[in-house]
């Protein structure tokens, strides 16, 4: 009876799982996916709950709870929009190592390592000679249990434990590159966001693949699976992680998010095999081809290969930062900018990374309400990757109410530059950057951007020459028709708002 109601509390969380996904996908609906992905896990949650046998168990899952709780909670809190991507990146790390640490339960729960003699320390006493004596019991009744598996069943759990803990492995290592790779705060960044070029690199992570699966061989051949492979298979797992993450350049971060997605979901199927819970199947086969699919649309959005970015940095050999001389750039006023804008009967905003960081979106919707009383025609223009999440722009303008009509993807209204008076970039900088249709060496190359300054004015808005996140300079600074209009983004937006009343 019990059973039955579990795997009918199972197939209930699967299917309001899939029912958050398919929410997620439209703004319509994101909060009801929301909802549906918390109903979902309470069952799951409960379900799990009342299979706990002993009741030191039930206390250890609720201890573990809480710490997480109130460690979830007050970092949710603290979070700014903007470091979403390294919470997220957090976060798959702890999916990576739990999973690291359920294949090593599961390897030493079936006795792998069953101690062949027990060594009794002289002057032991009673109790410690029978606790020895007991441990050793344990150990050999489970490699008992072990040979009692058929050989199909016992090469099976063993594959399950071995590429769970690699899957986990690399999640981890590579997880923590990716949170120091997307640290906002540039200073602080542990990682540079320049692709890191090791000779040779690409072959090293193909020995890497190979070795670990020669180790396999070496652990599912064994009469009794030995621990060794497993560790040495989980060190070089470890620093091939941090190796395929380095590799990947600043501006192809995005893929590398949300191919992390999906090797936490595959490395939590995994831990779902090897404790044989079909939801954890079902979950993690759901993040793992979600994170799959929103890689490929990231690459396709990019014009990169999927491949060569989950290769990690493939064809980044030629890539170099650019740090030339690019010439003169001219600056103007907020007041200036005003009057630019009053002439104007076009005008286009391509807001970036910086828009969030300054919070500016607010005054964005303000700015755009003043146009459009004045008659001026105002919309925006929204790149794939702009800011550091997927759908990060389209999030703040519609938190600041500004309608979804005038907010345009990019692939809609690149045409549209050539016919407009004047493009606001407000905080973008990789995203509106021509080198990177016009330079085949720059480390950006072949990414589609938004070809602002075909429009004929261009103004930027940011607090310095400083290059974006791709650490690339841009030339689109130094073009006759661009204007550099320095400062934080909301104070300047702010004060041309003042100067259009
Ligand atoms: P970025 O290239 O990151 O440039 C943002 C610019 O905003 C910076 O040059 C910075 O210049 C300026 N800025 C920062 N704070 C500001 C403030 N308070 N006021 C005004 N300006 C400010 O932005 P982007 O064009 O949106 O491109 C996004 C980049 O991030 C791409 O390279 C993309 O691949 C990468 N990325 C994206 C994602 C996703 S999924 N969207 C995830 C990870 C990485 P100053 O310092 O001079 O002010």
């Amino acid at each position: 009876m019990l059973v039955g109601s579990i795997h009918m509390a199972y197939i209930l969380a699967a299917l309001l799982f899939i029912m958050a996904l398919a929410g997620l996908s439209k703004q319509e609906t994101a909060k009801l996916g929301c909802v549906s992905g918390m109903i979902g896990m309470t069952i799951a949650l409960i379900a799990t709950f009342v299979q706990v046998e002993s009741a030191l168990g039930f206390v250890f899952i609720i201890i573990a709870m809480a710490i997480g709780a109130v460690i979830g909670i007050y970092v949710a809190r603290k979070v700014a929009m903007t470091q979403m991507p390294e919470l997220i990146a957090c976060l798959h790390s702890f999916v990576g190592l739990a999973a690291v640490l359920v294949g090593y339960n599961t390897f030493l729960e079936l006795g792998g390592v069953a101690p062949e003699t027990v060594t009794i320390p002289v002057g032991a006493t009673a109790n410690e000679i029978a606790a020895l004596l007991d441990a050793a019991n344990s150990s050999v009744s489970q490699a008992a249990a072990l040979h009692a598996m058929s050989a199909a069943e016992l090469n099976t759990h063993l594959v399950e434990i071995f590429l769970g803990i690699f899957i986990g492995a690399v999640t981890f290592t590579g997880s923590i590159v990716a949170y120091g790779k997307l640290n906002g705060t540039y200073k602080l960044r542990v990682f540079k966001s320049a692709p890191l070029v090791i000779p040779g690199g690409h072959w090293m992570n193909l020995a890497a693949l190979v070795v670990s699966f020669l180790l396999m061989v070496w652990f599912m051949s064994a009469d009794v699976p030995p621990m060794a492979p497993l560790v040495i298979m989980t060190l070089i797992a470890f620093v091939f992680g941090v190796h395929l993450v380095a590799a990947i350049g600043g501006a192809d971060m995005p893929v590398v998010i949300s191919m992390l997605n999906s090797y936490s979901g595959w490395a939590a199927a995994a831990s779902g095999f090897m404790l044989s819970n079909d939801l954890l199947i079902v979950t993690g086969a759901l993040v793992g081809s979600s994170g799959a699919i929103l890689s490929y649309i990231m690459c396709k959005a990019m014009n990169r290969s999927f491949i060569s970015v989950i290769a990690g940095g493939f064809g980044n050999e030629g890539a170099a930062v650019e740090d030339e001389e690019m010439g003169e750039y001219r600056e103007m006023k907020a007041a200036d900018v005003a009057d630019l804008l009053k002439n104007s009967s076009s005008v286009i905003i391509a807001p970036g990374y910086g828009m969030a960081v300054a919070q500016a979106q607010n005054a964005v919707a303000t700015l755009t309400e003043k146009l459009k009383a004045r008659g001026i025609e105002v919309r925006f223009a929204i790149h794939p990757v702009a800011g550091r999440l997927p759908g990060h722009m389209n999030v703040l303008l519609a938190e600041a109410k500004v309608p979804y009509d005038i907010v345009l993807e990019m692939d809609e209204i690149n045409d549209d530059f050539e016919n407009t008076d004047t493009v606001l970039v407000i905080g973008a900088n990789d995203t509106v950057n021509p080198s990177a249709l016009e330079n085949p060496n720059s480390p950006i190359a072949g990414m589609p951007v938004l070809e602002v300054w075909k429009a004929r004015n261009v103004v930027v808005f940011k607090r310095s020459m400083n290059a974006g996140y791709a650490g690339v300079q841009n030339p689109l600074f130094f073009k006759e028709n661009t204007a550099m209009c320095f400062g934080d983004a909301k104070k300047t937006v702010e004060e041309i708002v003042a100067n259009l009343d």
